[in-house]
C-alpha cells in the first residue's frame, strides 16, 4: 500500500464514533475454523481501535457487540459470546483503569445472563470516574427496541401527569433512549463489506457520516481507523445548509 499523503486534522476529530464490528464468522471460516474462533480474535481489533481513538482525542467510541437479533443465533454461539464478554471485561479492567477508559453499556442489559450483568455493572462502576474516552458496548441492543422502550417510559410519565404531551420534543425523546448520556454519532463505521445499519442507533445516526470497509473485524487495525477518519474529514457536513453557508461559517 502506498503511503497516505494526508495526515489527520486534530481539530476535526469525530467526537463520537460508532462501529458495527462485523465479519468475525467469515474471518474464522476463511481460516478453516469455527465461527467462535473469529469472535475470540476480535479483541485485538477492539483494543487497537480504542487506543488509537483515545490517542486522537475521540470522546466516545460505541461498539456494536451483540444485537437483539443475535439472540436468534445457535445457542452454542450465543453462550460463547456471553462468556467471552465476561472474560474480556475482567481481563481488560486494569487496562481501562490505566488508560482512563470509562465503560458504558446500551441495550436491554437485563436480558444478558446474570454473570454478564454482574461483571458489566462492576466494570462500569469501577471506571465511572475515568475521563479520557467513553467506551460504550451495545449489548442485546436494538434501536427499535430502544425506541419502543422510550415511548413506554414517556407514556407512563404522561399518564402519571409528570409530563404534558405538548412538552414532548426531540430532547425529551433523546433523554429516554439508552444513549441519553451520549452525543449524536459523527462517524459510523461498518466492517466486512455489508452496507446496512442492522438496527443500530437509528435515532442517533440521523446525521452521521457512514463509512464502509471490506476489512473483516478481526483484521481491523489502527491504519483502518486512520483511513476512515481521513475519509470523514474529506466530507462536508452540511446539516441541511448550503455549501456556501458552510464556507462562510453562517
Ligand atoms: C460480528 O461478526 C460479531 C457479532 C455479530 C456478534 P459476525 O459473527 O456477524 O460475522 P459474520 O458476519 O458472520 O462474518
Ligand atoms: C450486526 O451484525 C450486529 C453486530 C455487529 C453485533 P450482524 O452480522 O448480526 O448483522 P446482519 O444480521 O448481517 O445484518
Ligand atoms: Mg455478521
Amino acid at each position: 500500500m502506498s503511503s497516505k499523503p494526508q495526515s489527520i486534522n486534530l481539530k476535526k476529530i469525530p467526537n463520537h464514533i460508532a462501529i458495527i464490528m462485523d465479519g468475525n464468522g467469515r474471518w474464522a471460516k476463511q481460516k478453516g475454523m469455527q465461527r467462535v474462533f473469529g469472535h475470540k480474535n476480535a479483541l485485538t481489533a477492539i483494543r487497537e481501535t480504542a487506543d488509537y481513538a483515545s490517542e486522537l482525542g475521540v470522546g466516545y467510541l460505541t461498539l456494536y457487540a451483540f444485537s437483539t437479533e443475535n439472540w436468534n443465533r445457535p445457542k452454542f454461539e450465543v453462550d460463547a459470546l456471553m462468556s467471552l464478554l465476561v472474560t474480556t471485561l475482567k481481563k481488560e479492567l486494569p487496562e481501562f483503569m490505566r488508560k482512563s477508559v470509562k465503560v458504558n453499556s446500551i441495550g436491554a442489559i437485563d436480558q444478558l445472563p446474570k454473570k454478564a450483568q454482574k461483571t458489566l455493572k462492576e466494570v462500569i462502576e469501577k471506571t465511572k470516574n475515568n475521563t479520557k474516552i467513553t467506551l460504550t458496548f451495545a449489548l442485546s441492543y436494538g434501536a427499535r427496541e430502544e425506541i419502543v422502550n422510550a415511548i413506554k417510559n414517556i407514556s407512563k410519565k404522561v399518564v402519571n401527569k409528570e409530563l404534558e404531551i405538548e412538552k414532548i420534543d426531540e430532547k425529551i425523546i433523546n433523554n429516554h433512549l439508552y444513549t441519553f448520556n451520549l452525543p449524536d454519532v459523527d462517524l459510523m463505521i461498518r466492517t466486512s463489506g455489508e452496507q446496512r445499519i442492522s438496527n443500530f442507533l437509528l435515532w442517533q445516526m440521523a446525521y452521521a457520516e457512514l463509512y464502509f470497509t471490506d476489512v473483516l473485524w478481526p483484521d481491523f487495525r489502527k491504519e483502518h481507523l486512520f483511513n476512515a477518519i481521513i475519509d470523514y474529514q474529506n466530507r462536508e457536513r452540511r446539516f441541511g445548509k448550503t455549501s456556501e453557508q458552510i464556507d462562510s461559517n453562517e
